[in-house]
């Protein structure tokens, strides 16, 4: 069997748990127009390099090296991914690959009202859109932004050019938005999107995170219950990190549990910074470096670096983490200066 390039398919990677390499997750950009405190706290940044940014032509030839390895969903991710100019190219070029089944999108949704139909036509398939809060008031305080109205204006626009799926994630976060859990359903369903309660996590520069924030699995479902009556599972044979709810009047929720749930034993996903660093967990602290080979023209040691890698991968970032909780050593992930000189450990360079 062979691809498109030209390239023989390599046999399908396992880690080190037997956990397949399926799903990579592409930052095209370290920037964001957004500065969520969860996610980007502090006042200041430092950017990666724009010489070290990969081309869309060098991003392409990555996704067809790890097509051959078995990957077979893209999911393009930020900082804020619709900043880099020109995304549906990149979308065109990555939508020819035939190994790749499934090309969606994670976005703060500020400019979708002016690229959704360009995105639609390049062939992107799923569109989700992160928005913690119905409040204008405390958008502007969570984000410290004023761009709330553009946010709602891009998430209605999204099923009118033709997107089927869409979802909304929210971060939630005791003190902070647990009294907004029914609203967003009820938004939710006005706007045909599911919605997914995500726990919030210790990742990269969260400096603000503490476990009392933490609004759980437990606690979403008993408010939910509250208001909706009784809520059924779905029992889904899948490697995603939602677990999927039933309200009785058919509308579906997810809830990504990875505080107090990690579902590190079956993911099979990676992430590639925009200046082409591979991680191979959200909490890793080291990537590896495949622009260098990528440049030099090296592909076979791109694809070395990549069988290697994923073959000895041991990671189980938030299973770990959780784990430090019973010796009540759960503290600051990474410090502040670590951050700052490492910006890829951030989770806007490696993807929400
Ligand atoms: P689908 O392809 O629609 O199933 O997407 P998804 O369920 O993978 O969700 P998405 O990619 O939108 O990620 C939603 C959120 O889940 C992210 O913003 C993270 O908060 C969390 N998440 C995603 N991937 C991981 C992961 O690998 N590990 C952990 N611990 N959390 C993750
Ligand atoms: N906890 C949970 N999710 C987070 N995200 C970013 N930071 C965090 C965090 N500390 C996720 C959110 C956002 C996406 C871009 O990244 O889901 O919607
Ligand atoms: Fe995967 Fe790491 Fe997230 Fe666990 S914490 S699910 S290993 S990315």
């Amino acid at each position: 069997m062979s691809l498109a390039s030209g390239q023989p398919m390599t046999s399908e990677l396992l880690d080190t748990f037997d956990r397949p390499l399926r799903s990579l997750r592409l930052s095209v950009t370290d920037r964001c127009n957004l500065r969520c405190q969860y996610c980007m706290p502090e006042e200041e940044y430092a950017w990666l390099p724009r010489d070290t940014l990969l081309t869309f032509e060098e991003i392409n030839v990555l996704v067809s090296i790890f097509a051959e390895f078995g990957v077979d969903r893209i999911r393009l991710t930020g900082g804020e991914p619709l900043l880099r100019r020109d995304l549906p190219t990149l979308i065109r070029m990555i939508g020819q690959h035939a190994r790749i089944q499934d090309i969606a999108l994670t976005t703060n949704g500020i400019l979708l009202n002016e690229q959704a139909q360009a995105l639609f036509d390049a062939g992107l398939h799923r569109v989700t859109v992160s928005l913690d809060t119905l409040k204008p008031d405390r958008f502007k305080t969570l984000t410290r932004r004023e761009t709330f109205d553009r946010v709602l204006e891009g998430i209605a626009i999204v099923e009118k050019v033709g997107f089927t799926g869409l979802k909304i994630d929210t971060v939630a976060i005791k003190g902070f938005n647990d009294d907004e859990l029914v609203a967003l359903i009820e938004y939710g369903k006005s706007v045909n999107a599911e919605v997914r309660f995500i726990e919030y996590m210790d990742v990269g520069g969260a400096n603000d995170w503490s476990l009392t924030k933490v609004l759980s699995r437990a606690e979403i479902l008993l408010q939910l219950r509250q208001t909706y009556g009784p809520i059924e599972p779905l029992i889904e044979n899948s490697s995603a990190p939602a677990q999927r709810f039933l309200l009785s009047d058919g509308t579906t929720f997810g809830i990504i549990p990875s505080t107090t749930t990690p579902f590190c034993a079956t993911c099979d996903r990676s992430r590639l910074t925009a200046d082409g660093f591979w991680y191979l967990c959200l909490y890793a602290k080291q990537g590896i470096d495949l622009r260098e080979p990528l440049r030099l023209k090296d592909l076979e040691e791109v694809r070395s670096r990549i069988r290697s890698g994923w073959g000895s991968r041991t990671d189980r970032g938030a299973e770990d983490r959780k784990n430090l909780e019973q010796s009540s050593m759960r503290g600051r992930f990474i410090e502040i200066e670590k951050l700052r000189q490492d910006p890829r450990l951030e989770m806007h360079a490696r993807g929400g």
